[in-house]
């Protein structure tokens, strides 16, 4: 005999203000601003995407190689090459509009000025779901004192997240980085400092040498490892963070399929973001939806938030 499926399930989930029709998202970094996917991909499928963090100045990110392929994973130093704010207003934002799925804008600076500019230019501009501050990228040099990333430090992460929140009522989701040695207390800076959630895990410090030339194979030398190798750690945070903060978290970090999107949900993810993923199999995303689809179907369970966080211990 056949499985049973029930009629209807409900994968709508809710970050912020953001309604998502189901909790499956696009990187920040893997998939362009959207339109570079179009062909590939129905994009009304996703519940979000959200696009290659921007700069105020367009840049041209980090000499090559910037990318290369690791054990279960991949590193990258792209160094945020990105085509800047402005052009992105005038060239992505109209099309990212007519796509009529939640888009979330990615925003990077080197000082706490600089993505208080970008957010300030942002907040002018109707159809943005969110903004997703990155300050966790390790690719690029912070140009304030201390050096660190804003990710990598509580009191840093508070002041940068607290003088965008001045700025905008747009939702705010704060991306945090995998290193660190408490991830929690960086998520609990950024919940004071008014986030409306929590994206995690961005890259994970990482390099690799090839043995023939004895020279790193990324030009910059160290770069950020994502893909299936990482799943474990990005877990690991995603749980921590859901047990000591009250806010929606956004689970990445090696998620290849269905199996893995629901491994975060139970840990705690309202939604979930695939990235590498997307370089392998363009449809990933996609397939991930259907996937956790037919398994609500099959299991008869009605609303997909009731797995978020049923973790048994
Ligand atoms: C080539 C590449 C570029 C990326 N660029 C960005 C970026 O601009 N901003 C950002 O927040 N994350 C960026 N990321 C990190 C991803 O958004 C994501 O956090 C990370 O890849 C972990 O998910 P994954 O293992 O599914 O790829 C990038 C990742 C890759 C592989």
């Amino acid at each position: 005999m056949g499985t049973v499926k029930s009629k209807n399930s409900d994968l709508s989930v809710r970050i912020g203000r953001i309604r998502l029709k189901n909790p499956v998202m696009a990187a920040s970094g893997t998939f362009g601003y959207g339109k570079e996917y179009k062909d590939l991909i129905d994009l009304k499928k996703l519940g979000a995407l959200v696009t290659k963090s921007l700069t105020l100045k367009p840049t041209q990110g980090n000499p090559s190689p910037r990318i290369c392929e690791t054990s279960s994973g991949m590193l990258n130093a792209i160094g945020l090459h990105n085509i800047g704010i402005e052009d992105f207003i005038s060239e992505k934002i109209p099309y990212l509009k007519r796509i009529k799925v939640p888009f979330i804008v990615s925003i990077a600076g080197g000082t706490i000025k600089e993505y208080q500019k970008l957010t300030e230019r942002l907040d002018d501009l109707s159809g943005i779901a969110g903004l997703e501050i990155n300050i966790s990228c390790p690719n690029i040099e912070p140009r304030h004192k201390s050096k660190l990333m804003f990710a990598q430090d509580a009191g840093l992460t508070y002041k940068v997240i607290k003088e965008v929140r001045r700025k905008t009522k747009i939702t705010l989701i704060t991306k945090l980085s995998p290193n660190v040695t408490d991830i929690v207390s960086v998520a609990r800076a950024a919940r004071d400092a008014g986030t409306d959630a929590i994206s995690l895990i961005n890259s994970v410090s990482a390099m690799a040498v090839d043995i023939k030339t004895m020279r790193p194979r990324l030009a910059n030398i160290t770069g950020g490892l994502t893909g299936p190798a990482i799943k474990p750690i990005a877990l690991r945070a995603v749980w921590e963070v859901s047990r000591k903060v009250d806010l929606p978290l956004i689970g990445m970090g090696g998620i290849m399929d269905w199996q893995d999107a629901l491994e975060f949900i139970i840990c705690g993810a309202t939604a979930v973001v695939v990235g590498t993923a997307n370089f392998v199999n363009p449809l990933a995303a996609s397939e991930i939806v259907d996937g956790l689809d037919n398994y609500l179907k099959e299991k008869r369970i009605n609303n997909i938030n009731k797995l978020i966080g049923k973790l048994k211990i």
